[in-house]
């Protein structure tokens, strides 16, 4: 099966779960659709990533209980709004750390978001 394939039939068995948990209140994004994301778009490879299996990877911080973190990246306040920030351009938010652009659209980040502050 091919990436894309495996992405897509992913977020329709999310989509099939609702007891899904939920994101921040009041804030426009999908967290099951934001776990299938994040395989997707590979955050597995740098980062330690609590209920997905292949995220183990030790380049970026742990994302451990990231959802009540004071600040991400040790620069910005973190808020559903700034962290979605991040995720779409960590580059534009600060310039030259190591965590690069990854393509992730407006909407997708506000998913990957809403999963991200699940971990309390
Ligand atoms: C090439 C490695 C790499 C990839 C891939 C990557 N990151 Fe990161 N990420 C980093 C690094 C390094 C930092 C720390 C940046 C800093 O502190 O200056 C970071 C920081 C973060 C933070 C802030 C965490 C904190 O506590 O400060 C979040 C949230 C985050 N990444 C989410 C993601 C998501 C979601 C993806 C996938 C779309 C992703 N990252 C992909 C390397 C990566």
């Amino acid at each position: 099966m091919s990436l894309t394939a495996f992405a897509v039939s992913s977020l329709i068995l999310a989509g099939c779960d609702t007891k899904s948990e939920q994101g921040p209140p009041n804030f426009a994004g999908d967290a099951k659709r934001g776990m299938a994301l994040i395989k997707h778009y590979g955050c597995g490879s740098c980062h330690l990533i609590p209920q997905i299996a292949e995220a183990k990877g030790n380049v970026g911080p742990p994302l451990l209980h990231v959802g009540t973190r004071t600040y991400l990246a040790g620069f910005i306040s973190n808020s559903p709004e700034n962290m979605a920030r991040w995720i779409e351009n960590p580059q534009k938010v600060l310039p030259g750390n190591a965590m690069p652009r990854m393509g992730v659209t407006p909407q997708h980040s506000r998913d990957i978001t809403a999963f991200l502050y699940t971990l309390k």
